[in-house]
Formats: C-alpha cells, structure tokens, sequence
C-alpha cells in the first residue's frame, strides 16, 4: 500500500493525512475484493524496517491501527471475513494486542473470506524465525511442510501481489510465499485507488498464463 507519503504531499499536507486516507482506501477495496469472491487478501501495513520512520509518523500509524481493530470488527463479523494479524507485536502496546485477539476470536468463524494485515511483518524475519522453529522441532522440513512453520500458515500462497506507488521492489513482503505470485505494480497512489483500478487488475490477472515453470498443454508436443 504505497504512496500515502506522496499522496499527502501533492497536497502540501503532512503525512499523516495520506495515512488517514490510505485506511479509507483499505476499506474500499477490502470490501469490493470479498465481494468480487475473493477469499483472501493480505496487506502490508508495517514493515519491520517502517520503525526507522520519524516517532511521530510511527505512533500516528499505531494509532490508525488500533483505531480500524476498534472499529472494523463488527462489520467484518456480519460480512463473515476472518481478520487475522501476522508479524511481530513486541513494538505494541496490551491494549493493541488485545484488540487483535479480540478482532480474531470474534471473526474467526467466518467463512466470506480472510483479511490478513501484515504488521511489523518482515518476510526475512518470518523465514528466520520459521527455520528456528524447525531446528527446535528438530524435524526436516520439505517443501510441502515448511510453509506449516511460517506466519502464513494455512493461507494459500498469493496469485497476485499488487503494489502501488510506482516503486518496483519487493520490500521484504512474503518473500517464501511468492515464489511464483504475478507480480502487478501500478503507478496509482494507494490513497487514489478505486474500485475500477481494482478490476483492471484482476483482468489483467484473468488473461495471466500460469505455467509454474511447466509449458501450456497445447506447446506440449
Ligand atoms: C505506505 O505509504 C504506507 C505505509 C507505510 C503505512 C500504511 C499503514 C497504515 C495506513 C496503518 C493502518 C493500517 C491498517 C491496516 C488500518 P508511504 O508512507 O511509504 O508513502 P510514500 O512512499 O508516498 O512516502
């Protein structure tokens, strides 16, 4: 979800207003993306490098975060989507954790779709600390096991990851899980993303030829 910086910037307004309209944007497209049949959809919130942002930047994004935990349970229980937060909590305070463990024991039996926020969430970190995992267990990890140990566990691996902003980077998303994800970069700040931006991409999705390194059964001769 990148470009609330920008987005607030072109408006001579600091920061923290890109990040206030970015939620709104979360809420649009979170809502047309289950009504579309998606079932899961996994955001980039936080990174574990976002802490270096200036304090004031950081609490302000703490806050916007616990404040959508507070508001956003309800709908998310009548509308059957799962809210499940993945990456660390040490940088949050109790009240914040006891909102996500709140937010996923009253959604968690919802069968519409599964909303992931990614926070204070490093791919590196979630490699490392699923291999520790591992020698801990003291078992031999296979391809089919291992993503058991990581953070995504029982998520599916993403078809698509979607990153706005124009910036052609990675940035330590889910960095196992995306081994063969299409990758979509739009040059559409996160704050302006619409619903019709949206469907583009899924079109653009919809014509992908996925061969996961195979041939297509027609070139098979
Ligand atoms: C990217 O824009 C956005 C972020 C780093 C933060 C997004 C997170 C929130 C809005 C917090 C709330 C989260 C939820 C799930 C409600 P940027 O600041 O990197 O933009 P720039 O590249 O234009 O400077």
């Amino acid at each position: 979800m990148d470009g609330n910086g920008r987005w607030a910037k072109k408006r001579l307004l600091p920061r923290k207003f890109g990040h206030r309209e970015g939620v709104k944007t979360i809420d649009r497209i979170a809502d047309c993306v289950f009504e579309r049949g998606i079932k899961y959809l996994t955001l980039f919130a936080f990174s574990t490098e976002n802490w270096k942002r200036p304090a004031d930047e950081v609490s302000g994004l703490l806050s916007l975060f616990a404040g959508y935990l507070r508001r956003k349970v309800p709908k998310m229980v009548k509308n059957g989507v799962v809210l499940r937060v993945i990456g660390s909590a040490r940088g949050l305070d109790e009240k914040t954790r006891k909102l996500i463990d709140d937010a996923y024991e009253k959604t968690k039996n919802g069968t519409r779709g599964v909303l992931t926020v990614c926070f204070d969430y490093g791919g590196r970190a979630d490699i490392v600390a699923a291999v520790n995992k591992c020698v801990e267990s003291g078992t031999l990890v296979s391809e089919e096991t291992f993503p058991g140990f990581l953070q995504t566990a029982g998520l599916p691996d993403p078809d698509i990851v979607v990153r706005t902003g124009g910036e052609k980077r990675i940035s330590n998303f889910l960095l196992y899980q995306m081994a063969y994800s299409e990758l979509y970069f739009s040059d559409t700040l996160w704050p302006d993303l619409t619903e019709k931006d949206l469907d583009g991409i899924l079109s653009v999705y919809a014509r992908t030829d996925r061969r996961f390194g195979g041939v297509d059964e027609d070139d098979n001769i």
